[in-house]
């Protein structure tokens, strides 16, 4: 068997990318964050004031959109790839609750989920890729290798995110950071285009009280099967 492709969905705030970046990392593949693309043009829209064009004139917000360039680029120090927009690194930006707040309204719309599922797509897949977002085992990729879907009790989720945040110097309270997890879940789960579901094939792993080992460990255990297959 060749290089794999690892779907990786799931509920807001439930470490996925945490998980994926460890497991691209001991496998040598590319990690690719498919949130960060959703949060990129959240940020690009609040920067420029074009969050009213989003429900005036959807056609006019996609052609601006095109102007600017969304991309990864490897942090040699890190070895993971990071997300540019326009040539500037804005991996921390993207991260703020300003962002968070907006996100999910914006990944609702059908015409922008058209041109990231593009930019999704086109990534190179030969080297073995692991990505992770809300439809990728679903839209993205339907014919990805090991699919899994995580998730987690809103309170721990809610907790680690907190923590993260206040470690990256964001002051936030924890009740808004719980509400903001709550509501993005609602909203990925409800809305038409692409929704978050737990596809038939997937392996679906609760890390309310598991550690990233753990979960490493386990995700490593299906792959191996699967190459065994
Ligand atoms: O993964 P992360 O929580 O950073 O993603 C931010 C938001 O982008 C999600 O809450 C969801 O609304 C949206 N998203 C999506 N489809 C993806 C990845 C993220 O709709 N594949």
């Amino acid at each position: 068997m060749g290089k794999l492709t690892i779907a990786i969905d799931g509920h807001a705030s439930t470490g996925k990318s945490s998980i994926a970046k460890k497991l691209a990392k001991s496998l040598g593949y590319l990690y690719i964050n498919s949130g960060s693309m959703y949060r990129a043009v959240t940020l690009y829209a609040i920067e420029n004031n074009l969050l009213e064009l989003i429900d005036l004139d959807i056609n006019k917000f996609i052609k601006k959109l095109k102007e600017n360039k969304i991309y990864f680029k490897k942090n040699e120090n890190k070895s993971i790839s990071e997300i540019y927009l326009n040539k500037k690194n804005i991996e921390n930006e993207i991260k703020s609750l300003r962002v968070s707040q907006k996100v999910s309204l914006i990944a609702a719309v059908p015409e922008i989920r058209k041109e990231m599922v593009k930019l999704q797509r086109n990534i190179d897949r030969t080297k073995g890729v692991v990505m992770d977002g809300r439809d990728i085992g679903s839209v993205v990729f339907p014919d990805a290798d090991i699919k899994l879907f995580l998730t987690a009790s809103p309170d721990i989720r809610a907790k680690r995110r907190h923590n993260e945040m206040i470690n990256d110097g964001e002051t936030v309270n924890f009740e808004d950071v719980l509400e903001n997890i709550l509501v993005r879940d609602d909203l990925d789960t409800t809305r038409k285009d692409s929704p978050l579901i737990i596809e038939k094939d997937a392996v679906v792993i609760d890390n309310s009280y598991l550690s990233i080992e753990d979960q490493l460990a386990k995700i490593l255990a299906l792959i191996n099967q699967k190459i065994k297959l």
